[in-house]
This record gives C-alpha cells, sequence and structure tokens, in this order.
C-alpha cells in the first residue's frame, strides 16, 4: 500500500518537474527569439535612420548651392541694378534675399542635425576663457545689431577659471542663446552674462528682458523644431528655424554639459543656464575622456542660423 503511494507520489512530483521543465525551456525559447527578432529590428532601424541622415545630407547640399546663386543675384539685383527699382520692385527682392536666407539657414541647420545624429561631430575640448569669448561674440558679431534695437549687454565679470570645452561648439552654442534673447527681446532690453561655479564645473547664464517664456512651454524649447509662435507673422519677422536649442543641447552635452531654461513667464523675461566641466589638473589629466571621436569622417558645423 505504502510503496504504491510513493509509487504514486514519485511519479507526480516528476511529472510537475517535467512540466516545469518544460515551460521554463518553452518560455526561453521564446525569449530567445524575441530577442532575435529585437535585434534585428533594432538593426533595420539603425540602417533605416541613418538613410534618413544621409537623405537629409545629400538633399541639404544639393538644395544649398542653387538657393545660394538665386541669394546672390536677388543682392545683386537689390544693389547693383542698372536700372532704377521702383519701391516695390525693392521690397519684393528684400523679401526674395529673406526667404532665401532663411531657407540657407534651415539647411545649414538640418546639416548640423545629421552631422550630430550620426555621430560625425568630433569634439576636441581645450582650457577657454569664457568671458573673452562672450565678449568676443558681443563686439564680432551683435554690435550693429545691438545698436540698431539699443540694447545693452552687461558682462558680470569676475575672476573664474578657464572651462575645458570645444570652443567652436561653445561659440555655436553661445551665438544661438545670444541670437535668440536679441531676436526675442524688443527694443531697449538688456542681456545680462553671469557665472558661477563650484571650482569643478562653471555655469553660465545668459539672461534677457524680453517676451519671456509660458511655464507650459519650457519643457518643449529643446525639442527638434520647437518654434513656440508659428505663426506666419511670428516666422517672418524672427526668422529662424526652431533647430538652435536643439542643436545647441547636443553640443553641449557632447561636451559633458547640461543646458536649461527658466521664465517667470510671458512678458517676464527669460533665463538660458548651461554647465561645462572646469578645466581642473585632474580633468586636464584624463583629456581624453572629454574627447569625442567622430564616427567614420569628421565633418565642421555649419554656421549658426540666428
Ligand atoms: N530668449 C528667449 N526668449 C523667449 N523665447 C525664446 C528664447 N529663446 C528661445 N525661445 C523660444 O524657443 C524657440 C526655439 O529656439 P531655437 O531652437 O533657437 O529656434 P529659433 O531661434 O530658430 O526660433 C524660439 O522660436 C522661441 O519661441
Ligand atoms: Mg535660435
Amino acid at each position: 500500500m505504502e510503496v504504491n503511494i510513493i509509487f504514486i507520489l514519485g511519479i507526480i512530483i516528476i511529472s510537475i518537474l517535467v512540466i516545469l521543465w518544460w515551460s521554463y525551456w518553452n518560455k526561453n525559447k521564446k525569449l530567445d527569439t524575441i530577442s532575435k527578432q529585437l535585434e534585428k529590428a533594432n538593426i533595420e532601424l539603425r540602417a533605416l535612420d541613418q538613410l534618413k541622415n544621409d537623405f537629409v545630407s545629400i538633399a541639404s547640399h544639393e538644395l544649398r548651392s542653387p538657393m545660394t546663386a538665386i541669394r546672390s543675384y536677388a543682392w545683386m539685383a537689390l544693389h547693383k541694378s542698372d536700372v532704377p527699382l521702383s519701391d516695390k520692385m525693392s521690397r519684393y527682392l528684400i523679401r526674395v534675399l529673406i526667404s532665401t536666407e532663411r531657407l540657407i539657414n534651415l539647411v545649414n541647420d538640418l546639416l548640423n542635425i545629421s552631422r550630430i545624429e550620426s555621430g560625425r561631430i568630433e569634439v576636441n575640448p581645450e582650457p577657454v576663457d569664457l568671458i573673452a569669448l562672450i565678449k568676443d561674440i558681443i563686439d564680432e558679431v551683435y554690435y550693429s545689431k545691438s545698436t540698431e534695437k539699443n540694447f545693452q549687454f552687461v558682462v558680470l565679470e569676475k575672476p573664474i577659471p578657464k572651462i575645458f570645452a570645444d570652443p567652436e561648439k561653445l561659440r555655436q552654442v553661445m551665438l544661438n542663446l545670444v541670437g535668440n534673447s536679441l531676436k526675442f527681446t524688443p527694443i531697449g532690453g538688456k542681456i545680462v552674462f553671469d557665472f558661477s561655479t563650484d571650482g569643478k564645473t562653471m555655469e553660465v547664464s545668459v539672461k534677457d528682458t524680453g517676451i519671456g517664456i509660458s511655464k507650459d512651454d519650457l519643457p518643449k524649447l529643446f525639442n527638434k523644431f520647437s518654434r513656440l509662435d508659428n505663426s506666419y507673422a511670428a516666422v517672418s519677422t524672427s526668422g529662424g528655424t526652431g533647430l538652435g536649442l536643439y542643436i545647441s543641447k547636443n553640443l553641449i552635452e557632447l561636451m559633458h554639459g547640461k543646458i536649461w531654461a527658466a521664465s517667470e513667464g510671458k512678458g517676464m523675461g527669460a533665463t538660458f543656464s548651461f554647465s561645462l566641466p572646469v578645466a581642473t589638473k585632474e580633468n586636464l589629466a584624463h583629456a581624453e575622456e572629454f574627447k569625442d571621436r567622430a564616427m567614420g569622417e569628421a565633418k565642421e558645423l555649419e554656421p549658426v542660423a540666428i
């Protein structure tokens, strides 16, 4: 009797073990198939992404040459015409010039994004004097615009250490931030640059007295095509692409930094800040870790659209 019970129990236990093992094996097999499918999908997605980047890059190059020609001829027709132009004709030509300029800026930004996203941008950090770089940008590029709009630039100078960044990429970021402040601040505005550091990272802020940004819009700023007001009037007067902040965020992150924005709301001005590593002895000793090698052929950035 007892032997029978033990025998039946044994059979039950063995059956349970077989069922458990079988379901485990089956699950593993399914997981294996799913992971193989995912891997395949991933490879296909990457290939598609590469195809998209190649397409954008080729299409942009092809678009840029004719657009540059249109811009040159429109400029010559406007400024070097051998017949007097009517007011109406001058207005039309000015519109052609502005629109072509916007298209060229868009193509340049698209080229930059395709280079960044396909990892073809190289980052070569070196110790950078931030205050000198900001003063350069104010002097060289924005002097005329700022006087036109009666702007006041304030650099809150203080003894700060050099930062460890790629000067060209940093210049692109600063140009976009300053360009934005100029665009979105009415006549008579003020742009203040401030710095703070804990010795390891440097925080830089660009604060303006412009139109500000609503709380709802703040999280959208660094997305692609993030123009907050897409009305025709806004687009044609401020003439940007809505890609500058997305590019800036990518460049800052390639340089091991962070970028963010703050605003008390519409009409209250905006502050854009970023942080980057300081050129400490320790960071300089590990310079290789801050470098970013390009995948494939390295490309330079196209000039920034402002
Ligand atoms: N300083 C600023 N003040 C108010 N709004 C801003 C400021 N900087 C950026 N923005 C908003 O963020 C959007 C995205 O900026 P950006 O990516 O540089 O594109 P773009 O300059 O080509 O419009 C702008 O169109 C604008 O709506
Ligand atoms: Mg911009």
